[in-house]
């Protein structure tokens, strides 16, 4: 660029470059380099990384808002729906004040038993809430069935079945529950294939149910019905032992009544079963596991 008052072109005004935004000069090859513009695209280029950052920055803020919106949003959706469940849960077991508390108990003891084993989170979560609903086909059924204090007839029989089937249809309308509802389904599956409704085998029947079997029947067995009184928990893991292999899982059985006499078990319980109050223990009555799941104590079956 020419100096002002440059002679060589006859002006009092500098030069003007004729490409301004050049600024030409050569490299250590001879090559001309376009410094100039190298530090102006470089300029841009670092103008624009940092306009991309402070967008990303923005975005990830965004993001991180938005995520953490969902994130509260999933909280409370599961903290209504875990709400609404157990309400669902208290509703089957008020039909019947014998069974208060059946289903929170068998819940609780379902995950006992499916930590031992080792069951995943999602897994657990799949067992306690097939747990806490498994009776929840009974809420449409009569309350004289269900709280008869007697031996239910072949036809009330059959009716009372219907609450795996139809516990899975309540279930079917609430979403992300398939795997609960497979649980619901299959609570009253036995092992040798001859439980109820599809008459699932062995490892056909899922861990959820074949675990929920085990802990419905203990809790069956160990508190009084409107039909015969209490067994003690040893009376309830004897009889569940003779009907392991048959009708409940023999290795959940086994890993069951090492919880609970290990004491694990025992503040579930509570004080529900107390040795004064259990009649049948002391009329040597014999036991045996009834199709409906559960034990038969005293006169009548149990329909866990
Ligand atoms: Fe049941």
């Amino acid at each position: 660029m020419a100096a002002k008052g440059d002679q060589s072109t006859g002006s009092d005004f500098p030069e003007l470059d004729p490409q301004p935004d050049r600024a030409v000069g050569l490299e250590g090859d001879g090559h001309e380099v376009d410094h100039r513009s190298r530090v102006g695209r470089v300029d841009n280029l670092e103008s624009a990384l940092r306009a991309i950052n402070e967008e990303l920055d923005l975005l990830s803020q965004v993001r991180a808002g938005t995520f953490r919106d969902l994130q509260r949003e999933v909280i409370r959706y599961r903290a209504v729906l875990r709400g609404a469940l157990h309400a669902l849960a208290e509703a089957v077991d008020a039909k019947d004040t014998y069974t208060h508390g059946h289903s929170r108990r068998v819940s609780a003891y379902a995950g006992h038993l499916g930590r031992v084993i080792g069951l995943s989170s999602d897994e657990l979560d799949t067992l306690t809430f097939g747990a806490l609903l498994h009776d929840v086909g009974k809420i449409g059924m009569p309350e004289s069935i269900l709280r008869k204090p007697a031996r239910l007839t072949s036809d009330e029989y059959e009716i009372v079945k219907r609450h795996p089937v139809l516990g899975a249809e309540i279930l079917r309308s609430i979403p992300d529950l398939g795997s609960v509802e497979t649980t619901v389904r299959h609570h009253h599956e036995r092992l040798d294939g001859a439980g109820y409704p599809d008459r699932l085998a062995g490892e056909n029947i899922s861990i959820c149910a074949r675990v929920v079997a085990v802990v419905d029947t203990f809790d069956a067995i160990t508190t009084t019905r409107s039909y015969r009184r209490a067994r003690s928990p040893k009376q309830a893991l004897e009889i569940m032992g003779d009907a392991s292999g048959a009708q409940l899982d023999g290795e959940l059985v086994e890993h069951f009544a090492r919880l609970w006499y290990a004491g694990d078990l025992e503040h579930i319980i509570g004080d529900l079963w107390e040795p004064a109050a259990a009649g049948c223990e002391d009329e040597g009555e014999e036991d045996e596991v009834s199709a409906a799941g559960g034990a038969v104590g005293c006169d009548h079956g149990v329909i866990t």
